[in-house]
């Protein structure tokens, strides 16, 4: 019985241990460093049209589709701007977080 519950407590040890370390292999990303890192060499520059990060003109008839619409055209690349934005390994929260950053206005 003994044994029993020291099993049962080392288990749960190891499985916190276990998920503290899946959560440090993959850090959260600040939407402004995927900006930065992914977003900002076009959408700095406006690059073949791409509505400027923090710009209220260039994004409001974007907009005016609808936040899934553009994240949509994000995720399956939109005319000139890669699939993902070139951004592979976003999630949907992280892709829609710097779509924010760059709505600042
Ligand atoms: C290689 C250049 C490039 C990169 C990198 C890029 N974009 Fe774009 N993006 C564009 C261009 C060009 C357009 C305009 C496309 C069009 O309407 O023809 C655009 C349009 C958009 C739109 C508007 C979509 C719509 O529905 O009208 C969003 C939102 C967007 N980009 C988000 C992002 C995000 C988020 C990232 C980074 C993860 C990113 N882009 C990276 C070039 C880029």
């Amino acid at each position: 019985m003994k044994l029993h519950r020291l099993i049962l407590a080392f288990g749960a040890l190891s499985f916190g241990a276990l998920s503290a370390v899946a959560l440090s292999a993959t850090p959260p990303r600040s939407a402004d460093q995927i900006y930065q890192t992914y977003c900002a060499v076009c959408h700095a520059t406006g690059w073949n049209g791409a509505p400027i990060n923090g710009i209220e003109d260039d994004w409001e008839s974007r907009a005016a589709a609808g936040f899934d619409a553009m994240l949509r055209n994000v995720k399956q690349g939109l005319n000139t701007m890669p699939p993902m934005g070139t951004c592979m390994d976003c999630s949907d929260a992280e892709l829609r977080a710097a779509i924010e950053e760059m709505m600042k206005f």
